[in-house]
């Protein structure tokens, strides 16, 4: 049996500190998804009615809506399941088009640091006969561009950067690796996914050929996210059907969601600056906390070139185990990604941290919701279990 959203939500409920693994849905998107479940059931595709017609123009004013805040064309946005998707079709879908126009299978590049959504699809592509090169980032997590354009040679086919790390929120120099790519011939795809929202960017800003986009790490539901795609690139489609999207992403579209995220993409949009402002401030003061109390915290990633909600920090000398399971009650953070299978941190480890370090360090992500009140609590919770660990040992 499912348990009760009440059961889960308890009034001793731990302080929220893992918004990069999802968001709750804002109350605005779930009101705009409200009367698309089943009053406009509409199926986009269905053109002979009025029911298929009022969703088909919904989904349009939604596409445009969302492409409007990267400022890029309505017909270059492809609706997904989410960014996993996104990042397959685009990796996948785009290596094994140009492998077949030019006979063979080229050359890949990505980073070491990549999430598993990119690296993943990279791995397959490696199993089909494609070369695949994947960078180490610099001690704080950013890519150097000279070593991305050393490591480009005459066969390879695309680069995939993403824009804002998923683990330690550090902001990679994209326009830069744009440049390069576009120099050099070389397609760039790049997974926005925690970055859509919470800083601002655009797409020619960005220089990238395909972006991929999740909704539910901006406060809109699960299970929809795009792939923005530039006009003219080859992409073989990954699954066959009904001809939705272009072709690409064939089925029929889930309505409701499609909503909700163009309504989550506009809040983000128009509170951005005010939001980003307060969630540094206080991402900030969670930093200052905890070192006052651990001066020997150790910061993972950029100090600055990072997402405004995001802090990374690993308590060297304890056990990352023991620490987690005292903080659970208490504080909801990750020492990694949500979808790290229970593996050390491989992002922790590029950067140079040992596999006991990685364990013992803690993924912080602030949200909407976030108050001063939940960071003077997690300070001191966090403190607290450290200091009992520590004595104890
Ligand atoms: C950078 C990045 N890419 C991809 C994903 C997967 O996105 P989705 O859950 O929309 O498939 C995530 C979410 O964890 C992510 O952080």
């Amino acid at each position: 049996m499912l348990p009760s959203p009440e059961a889960v939500l308890t009034p001793s409920a731990p302080i929220a500190l893992d918004h990069q693994a999802t968001t709750p849905c804002h109350e605005d998107v779930v009101t705009a998804m409200e009367p698309w479940w089943s009053e406009q059931w509409g199926n986009p595709s269905s053109r002979q009615h009025r029911l298929g017609l009022t969703a088909a123009a919904a989904v349009q004013m939604a596409r445009e809506q969302i492409s409007d805040c990267l400022s890029c064309s309505a017909e270059q946005l492809i609706f997904t399941s989410g960014a996993t998707e996104a990042n397959n079709i685009a990796l996948l879908g785009h290596a094994r088009a140009i492998a077949r126009e030019r006979g063979q299978p080229g050359h890949l590049i990505s980073m070491v640091s990549e999430h598993h959504a990119v690296l993943d699809p990279l791995r397959q592509l490696q199993r089909e006969g494609f070369r695949i090169t994947l960078l180490s980032p610099e001690p704080d997590g950013l890519l150097d561009p000279k070593k991305l354009e050393a490591a480009i040679t005459e066969d390879t086919q695309l680069v995939s950067v993403m824009l804002a790390n998923n683990e330690i929120g550090v902001i990679q120099p994209l326009p830069e690796v744009a440049a390069i790519c576009r120099d050099r011939g070389v397609t760039l795809h790049s997974d926005v996914a925690q970055a859509f929202g919470h800083i601002p960017f655009d797409s020619k800003g960005l220089g990238a050929d395909f972006l991929s986009l999740s909704a539910h790490k901006l406060n809109g539901p699960k299970g929809i996210g795009a792939l923005i795609c530039n006009p003219g690139l080859t992409v073989e489609p990954l699954q066959w059907g009904g001809g939705q999207e272009r072709g690409l992403r064939p089925g029929t579209l889930p309505v409701p969601l499609i909503i909700g995220f163009a309504k989550a993409a506009e809040l983000a949009r128009s509170d951005l600056a005010s939001r980003r402002r307060r969630i540094e401030r206080l991402r900030n003061r969670l930093w200052e906390g905890l070192k006052q109390g651990q001066p020997s915290l150790l910061l993972n990633g950029h100090a600055t070139a990072r997402l405004p909600h995001n802090l990374n920090i690993t308590i060297a000398g304890v056990s990352g185990s023991k620490l987690h399971r005292a903080l659970r009650s208490q504080v909801a953070c990750s020492s990694g990604s949500a979808c790290s299978r229970g593996e050390p941190s491989h992002v922790l480890m590029a950067l140079g941290r040992s596999r006991q370090e990685a364990e013992a360090s803690l993924r912080l992500s602030l949200g909407r919701s976030t108050s001063d009140g939940d960071i003077d609590r997690a300070i001191q919770a966090i403190n607290k279990v450290v200091h009992q660990l520590r004595h104890k040992a």
